[in-house]
This record gives structure tokens, sequence and C-alpha cells, in this order.
């Protein structure tokens, strides 16, 4: 017997060809439906053509994330703050998506409901948008939660649903929230952490970011449901992809050219899995204090020196993490 399979996809940044291995793997392991979290360019020069191929999927649902949804507001008002070197990767992709695309992007649904396996699907980019537990089960997934954890104690993705398990269950708050949820799947994106976890009849799924992963662990992440027996069964996966294609040619595309540093930082967050864009920012913002620029994003200036000053966590490990 055939069995429902439901793939789902979250955060692919502009990563084409992480998003194409996906696709693949899922096909190739019989998906039969599709849900895509949002978040679909921004770090990758492939706007045009990421947009291109998730029109091509059937049966998909495919909800807009937080960049969709801002690069729909900057499109309409172009602001000042968007002239600044913090949002030359913001400028060069509204510049390089076609209207078309733009439209269909811009345009998409920010949360989708439906049926699989017997159970409500509830899908949302970033999940403090359906139940008020969000920001509590966030800040103990978060990317920067996870990159801090690892760097005070590595941990190998084995290891790690426990320690979100018991983070979790640490706090009565999140306890409580979850169990107050309504039976049904939770599926969302955004934290870049593959992880799921259940309490009761209600499952939590988060596939990771699928072009953008920072769980320290390479490839491109993706989770699969199969409804099955009455069950909905979990499989977390993960595709090799060439990252040193896509880093060569990052850094000869015209978004490299107008946005540097970022792409920098782009390059090795996918070479090391640790969010190397998010400390970089949060380091900006720190010298940005220092400097008594308190503006976001922050002036050239700030974002230069920062630049100057960055150290990158991961060099004194060698980049290496299992
Ligand atoms: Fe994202």
């Amino acid at each position: 017997m055939q069995h429902d399979k439901l793939a789902l996809i979250a955060d692919v940044h502009g990563n084409l060809p992480a998003l194409r291995a996906v696709i693949g793997d899922a096909k190739s392991r019989g998906a039969t439906r599709w849900l895509l979290l949002g978040d679909y360019i921004t770090d990758f020069p492939y706007p045009n053509e990421v947009a291109e191929l998730l029109q091509t999927l059937e049966n998909a649902v495919i909800i807009r994330g937080n960049k969709e949804e801002r690069y729909a507001n900057m499109r309409g008002e172009n602001p000042d703050w968007l002239a600044l070197e913090q949002m030359a990767p913001a400028r060069w992709n509204l510049r390089e998506l076609t209207d078309a695309n733009a439209d269909y992007l811009f345009g998409l649904p920010d949360t989708a409901e439906f049926e699989f396996g017997g159970e409500r699907v509830y899908a949302t980019h970033s999940i403090r948008e359906i139940c008020p537990l969000a920001s509590k089960v966030r800040e103990v997934n978060s990317s920067r939660w996870y990159r801090d954890k690892m760097f005070e104690k590595p941990f190998s993705r084995s290891e790690y649903p426990a320690i979100a398990n018991a983070a979790i269950d640490a706090s009565p708050t999140v306890t409580a929230q979850i169990s107050a949820l309504p039976r049904g799947v939770y599926a969302f994106g955004h934290n870049h952490i593959q992880q799921h976890f259940r309490r009761g009849d209600t499952l939590l799924v988060n596939p990771g970011s699928c072009g953008f992963a920072t769980d320290f662990a390479i490839g491109a992440p993706y989770t699969m449901l199969t409804a099955a027996n009455g069950e909905i069964r979990v499989e977390e996966l993960r595709v090799a992809y060439d990252i040193d294609a896509l880093i060569d040619t990052l850094k000869k595309s015209t978004l490299y050219v107008a946005a540097s540093i970022w792409c920098e930082t782009v390059a090795r967050t996918i070479q090391t899995g640790a969010d190397l864009v998010g400390h970089f920012l949060h380091h900006a913002q720190d010298v940005g204090a220092m400097l008594g620029d308190t503006d976001y994003p922050v002036s050239d200036a700030t974002w230069r020196r920062a630049w100057a000053t960055w150290v990158d966590p991961t060099v004194g490990n060698n980049g290496t993490f299992a």
C-alpha cells in the first residue's frame, strides 16, 4: 500500500542547489505532498530560480516567511535605511526578482491549515504566529541558543533532542502552553534548527533550514511525515549537495559585489553550520552601541568597523563540529 507522504521544507534562502537536492531526494522517497514554510530568498544568488521551482510543485501548500513579508513592505516604500550596506542583500534581491516572481512570493499566505493522516496541520513560518508558547520554544531552540550551547560544550545532532526536550520540560510555562494547544501537527521554520517533539497528541516539527542550516551539520535538511496505520511517522533527513561549488558561484556573483561582508558570513555559515550571520549581526549591534550608533540596521561606518573587529568563533575550533 502506498502511504501518504508530506515533505516539509523551510528557509531555502535562495539556495537553489539545496532546494533541488531536497526535492529530488523527497521524490525518490515517494513524497506525495509538499509543505513549504517560507523564507525563500536573500542569501544566495538564485531568487528567480527558487521562485520558479516552487511553482512547479504539485500538491503543495506554500506559505511566506518573514523575508517575503519584509521585502513586500520594502518594495512598496523604499525607505532610506534600505540604502545602508547591511541591507545590500535586500536591495539586490528586490532588483533581481522579476515582477511576476516578486508578486508570487510576496503574495503567498502567512499561514495554512489542512488535513494530513487524519490530523489537522497548522503551518506558519514562525511558530509564535500560531500560539503564545512560541517565544518560549524559540528561546530554547533558536539558532543563537543552539550556537551558544554548542560553543559552551559541543554536542552531536543525536544528543540534541534530549537537550532540547530537557530545556522545554524545565520550563513549566512552555510545558503548560504546549499542553493547552488543540491536538494537531504544528509545522514551522524560522529557527533554522531541525527538530521535532511530541507532547501528548501534539506534534511540533521544524524541518530545519534547507538552504541555510545552522545546526552545526552540513547539507540540506528536510523532514518527511508519513501517514500510516493511523499514525504520523517523522523522518528527519539531510541531503548532501556541492557546498564548495555553491560558495564559488556566490563569490563570483553580483550579489557578492553588492554585499561582500554579508556573503562572507553566509559562506562561513554553510561551511560550518554555525549561525555566523547572526553572530556577526550581534557583533555589529555591539559595535554600534560602543560608537553611539543605536540605529538598526547599523550605519555603514559601524558595519565596516564590525567587520574589521569580528572574530569568527569557529576558527578556534578550526570550524569542525560533529
Ligand atoms: Fe529563515
